[in-house]
């Protein structure tokens, strides 16, 4: 078994393992003292794992159940949220039990925030069960749910005491949704460069265990030297302040990975044309976009780009951050006003989307 330690301001595990879920009983029996477990997932995915996962925890003493919501991003909201605390409370969940995120991204931040408010925080497990969320969303203690008016607004940093990445679980997920998650590998590999990138470079599905673990130790470098979010931690953001702004003009139709993807391509292509990487940087990013089917850029017009990029800006107090490329592995943050991102989108577009 892979494993990875993180050392915030609580200490834990990611375990990474094909077929992982069903030891995900015994790993939680040692993290807590209690024994009643409540699972938290959604439509898709409660029905192909949601009883194995209780199954597993069943066998190492626990009391389970099983609260479900829709699939999809629309769930992610307040309502669903103290629905899940209710059913915290219906279950008989006391300080001492576990709260079991399985799902993706929508799930893992949803009950996450769930276990640090039940009863002022409770263990949360983290399973992910699509790539995104192994790379990403489980780990760094990030959780929240949307609000009406923006995404991610209502959360908290809240770090949970295992996460369990079992590959096999992508077996059954969309073909889209797994390009999605390469998305923010590529990301990865752009700020770090290095054995990611050779992996990337070989048979990607062969040897998705390494290219998991090697994320999370990346991811988990940056949570470590900034887990609240004021510094470091927002290298993790490349490709994601042009990648926001194309979410939010599509109305959240283009998934978060696509609009990374095409940001990630318009900075590089940015870069390139500032003379601050070479073409052939920006051309290899591209490449491996093209590599796992996403797009380069996108269709929705700079000055659209612009205008839902300018939420961001208040969000972040009148300034806005890129990160910049300098080369692979050789990236930096600058922070900057609204009007250096017109020079990116003036000069990072053209991609063939
Ligand atoms: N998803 C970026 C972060 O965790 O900081």
């Amino acid at each position: 078994m892979r494993i990875v330690e993180i050392n915030a301001s609580t200490n834990y595990n990611v375990y990474i393992q094909q077929g992982l879920l069903d030891s995900c009983g015994d790993i939680t029996a040692k993290l807590v003292k209690g024994r009643k477990a409540l699972v938290i997932s959604d439509s898709n995915v409660a029905p192909l794992y949601g009883e194995r996962v209780c199954e597993s925890l069943r066998r190492s003493g626990f009391e389970t159940s099983l609260f479900v919501i829709p699939a999809g991003e629309e769930s992610k909201n307040p309502e669903n949220l103290i629905k899940a605390a209710d059913f915290c409370i219906d279950s008989g969940l006391t300080r001492s039990d576990a709260v079991i995120a399985l799902g993706g991204g929508v799930i893992t931040d949803m009950a996450g925030l769930c276990g640090a408010l039940y009863q002022r925080g409770v263990a949360v497990v983290q399973i992910p069960t699509s790539l995104l969320s192994m790379v990403d969303s489980s780990v760094g203690g990030k959780t929240a749910v949307n609000l009406s008016k923006g995404k991610n607004m209502f959360g908290a940093f809240y770090q949970p005491s295992a996460v369990l990445c079992d590959t096999s679980a992508l077996s059954t997920l969309p073909k889209a949704e797994y390009s999605n998650g390469m998305a923010e590998v590529i990301k990865y590999a752009v700020l770090r460069s290095g054995k990611l990138l050779s992996l990337l470079q070989d048979d990607a599905d062969k040897v998705i265990d390494e290219i998991v673990e090697e994320c999370v130790r990346i991811k988990r470098d940056y949570v470590c030297a900034d887990e609240f979010d004021r510094g470091e931690r927002q290298f993790l953001n490349l490709g994601h302040t042009v990648g926001h702004a194309i979410e939010r003009s599509s109305n959240f139709g283009i998934a978060h990975g696509s609009a990374v993807a095409a940001g990630m391509c318009i900075v590089a292509r940015a870069c390139a044309n500032m003379g601050i990487c070479s073409e052939d940087t920006a051309k290899l990013i591209e490449k491996l976009c093209v590599q796992f089917e996403l797009p380069i850029d996108s269709e929705i017009d700079s000055e659209t780009l612009f205008d839902a990029s300018l939420s961001d800006k208040k969000r972040e107090g009148g300034e806005i951050s890129v990160v910049m490329i300098r080369d692979i592995g050789e990236c930096y943050l600058h922070r900057t006003t609204t009007d250096f991102l017109r020079e990116i989108l003036s000069k990072g577009r053209g991609g063939k989307v």
